[in-house]
């Protein structure tokens, strides 16, 4: 493991956060996959919290999971050693992760349990990302938006590179039980994407019950729920709040246009063979 810089430390070619260590994330390469298993697998800040609180949510309303403090605790992080071992949980066991395929547990190949995985259009992803990056105190402050933008660009950033979490995710996509989600999709049709994630997890709501969870779940009501919006991390450890916007689009106030088209002309070099199709612009959106 090299200490790369204060705030993350570089192993196995990936940048991780601190607070792991290269004998845990070796450990996973033995975790024991279960069929029931749930996984939520994300680039940072691309709807993480938001889709962990919607797959606790339905699962909580279909009965049988057992109740915990907060959401943290229900589905707790794959890369850092939880408090509890997890291999004790009854099943479902849920978890998230910000790896990437070749880093997760080998056992989860050959469509053993679950993977949702949400991506989000790069731009409102670097935007989220460098306010995090801000507020987070244990993590490097930008020197500036523009310093940020070329760390992020160039993979040197806790999660290393957007780029290639997306495309190791989809080259790999046949090996996993895996539902692709984008977060402007969610945004703009919650409903459909709540039905989705239920479906794809073999559970069955009322209409009723995916109607609460969409409301449940809605930015305002998840930033006003304690168990759910990130508040009960100590201040000392977020200064700014976690649920920050939840917007499609925020990016347009503050990139240039030279950073726009770099953004772009990037995008399509490194992906443009995948024909994603990302809502860049709230306006500009189809309506569902
Ligand atoms: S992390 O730290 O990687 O786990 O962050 P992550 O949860 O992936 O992403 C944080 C962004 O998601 C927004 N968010 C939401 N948007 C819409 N609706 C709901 N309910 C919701 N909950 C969280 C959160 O505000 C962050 O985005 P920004 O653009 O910074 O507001």
């Amino acid at each position: 493991m090299e200490k790369t810089t204060d705030y993350f430390l570089r192993y196995k070619n990936y940048n991780f956060d601190i607070h792991t260590t290269p004998e845990y994330i070796d450990s996973l390469q033995s975790f024991e996959v279960r069929d029931s298993d749930i996984f939520l697998v994300t680039y940072l800040k691309s709807g993480t919290i938001w889709t962990q609180n919607i797959i606790i949510s339905i699962l909580e309303q279909d009965g049988g999971l057992p109740a915990h403090p907060t959401n943290m605790r229900q589905m707790p992080w794959l890369e850092y050693k939880p408090k509890h071992d997890i291999s004790q949980r009854p099943s479902p066991r849920l978890l998230m992760s910000h790896l990437t395929p070749r880093l997760m547990p080998p056992g989860l190949k050959n469509k053993k349990a679950k993977i949702v995985y949400v991506m989000r259009n790069p731009k409102d992803n670097i935007m989220s990302y460098y306010h995090f990056c801000c507020a987070l105190a244990h993590w490097e402050t930008p020197k500036s938006f523009e310093d940020f933008l070329e760390q992020y660009l160039a993979g040197n950033v806790v999660g290393s590179s957007w780029f290639d979490h997306i495309r190791e995710w989809h080259d790999e996509r046949d090996q996993y039980d895996i539902l692709f989600l984008t977060y402007e999709d969610m945004v703009l049709d919650p409903k459909t994407a709540v039905t989705k994630i239920c479906s794809f997890l073999g559970r069955k709501l009322s209409e009723a019950g995916i109607d609460h969870i969409v409301e449940k779940t809605a930015f305002q009501n998840m930033k006003n729920d304690p168990k759910a919006n990130y508040q009960f991390l100590p201040k000392d450890f977020l200064k700014g709040p976690f649920m920050r916007k939840g917007k499609i689009g925020d990016w347009k106030n503050t990139f240039t246009v030279a950073q726009s088209e770099r953004c772009d002309q990037i995008f399509e070099e490194r992906l443009g063979d995948l024909a994603l199709k990302f809502i860049w612009d709230a306006e500009l959106a189809p309506q569902p």
